[in-house]
């Protein structure tokens, strides 16, 4: 029998961040939520949940993120995991963005956190958080109300969107890569790629690969399945073998990065010219994927 030790933050550190909760205020949070029906409601059929994510723990909680515990406690400890601060981290993201987007998909969004930082940067934008966990969903959706911010949240595969080709023109996933096998990395950057319209950017924040490989014990902080496997990697290969350009990481306060990649225009010979949607700087129209009957337009999750 193979028997699991305990993480570092099960034996020294959860002990002192619950001292911080407020773990009453969360359970009246938790009580206060028909999550059943919220999750329901945000439940799409067709969604399969693969292996890799509903048969691991994640964070040590049971059944991973598909129970409304993960959505509740979520944001209370990540708050104290990203330093210096979890708002600085989600800047850097921010902060990396080049395109002027018109459309944004938010892959694996969670409660949410820089889904909200996204829209508030570009309130123009439509912008779009999807996630396999519709209970994070729920928080997710409960948390834009708040700010009043108007955000379509999406229960779906990162791996498989169902969204159509060049609907996007900005796809970010924060925190998201150390939680997947690398072969599913890779599908989600092809995805990706696939969403973007020419010119479209691709921007992952995410643990910084080379502290985490050189400390190998800030591997053994949370419960986290793929978090090896996600160090030993090199994401800007990855970006690059799923088709990106100018490809480029920066280190967030040296435990995290932020990793960037352009689709590529395509070289038009001018004999064989075709309408390719792609992204212009300079002429920014926000009904200008409305007009390519961009299939994003309008959707509701
Ligand atoms: C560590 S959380 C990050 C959440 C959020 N992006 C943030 O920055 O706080 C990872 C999220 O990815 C979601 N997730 C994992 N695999 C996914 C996939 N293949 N497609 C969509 N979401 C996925 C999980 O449900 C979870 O909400």
């Amino acid at each position: 029998m193979v028997i699991r030790q305990k993480t570092i933050w099960e034996n020294f550190l959860s002990p002192v961040v619950r001292f911080f909760i407020d773990e009453e205020k969360l359970q009246r949070y938790a009580d206060s939520i028909d999550w059943k029906k919220e999750s329901d409601r945000l439940w799409r059929n067709d969604v399969i949940i693969p292996d890799y994510y509903s048969s691991r723990n994640f964070h040590g909680i049971e059944g991973g993120y598909l129970n409304f515990g993960a959505a509740v406690s979520y944001d209370p400890i990540t708050q104290y995991v990203l330093p210096p601060n979890e708002t600085v981290v989600r800047q850097a993201l921010i902060d990396a963005v080049k395109v002027k987007p018109r459309r944004i998909l938010d892959l694996g969004c969670g409660t949410g956190s820089t889904t909200l930082m996204l829209k508030q940067a570009f309130p123009q934008a439509e912008v779009i958080g999807l996630d396999l966990s519709p209970y994070m969903l729920v928080r997710a959706a409960d948390k834009a109300r708040t700010a009043n911010l108007d955000i379509i949240w999406r229960h779906g595969n990162a791996e498989k969107t169902s969204y159509q080709d060049t609907c996007f023109d900005l796809v970010t996933a924060s925190l998201l890569f150390h939680e997947t096998p690398t072969v599913v990395s890779q599908t989600i950057l092809r995805e990706s790629f696939r969403l973007l319209v020419a010119g479209g950017q691709v921007l992952i924040l995410d643990g910084n690969q080379n502290t985490l490989r050189s400390l190998d014990w800030l591997n053994n902080v949370f419960e986290e399945p793929y978090i090896r496997d996600y160090a030993a990697g090199n994401l800007d290969a990855n970006m690059g073998a799923a088709g990106f350009e100018a490809v480029q990481t920066q280190d967030v306060w040296w435990i995290n990065q932020v990793t960037s990649g352009i689709k590529p225009i395509p070289v038009t010979n001018t004999a064989t010219q075709k309408q390719v949607r792609q992204y212009t700087p300079t002429s920014i129209d926000n009904n200008d994927l409305e007009d390519l009957g961009s299939p994003v337009f309008g959707i509701k999750a």
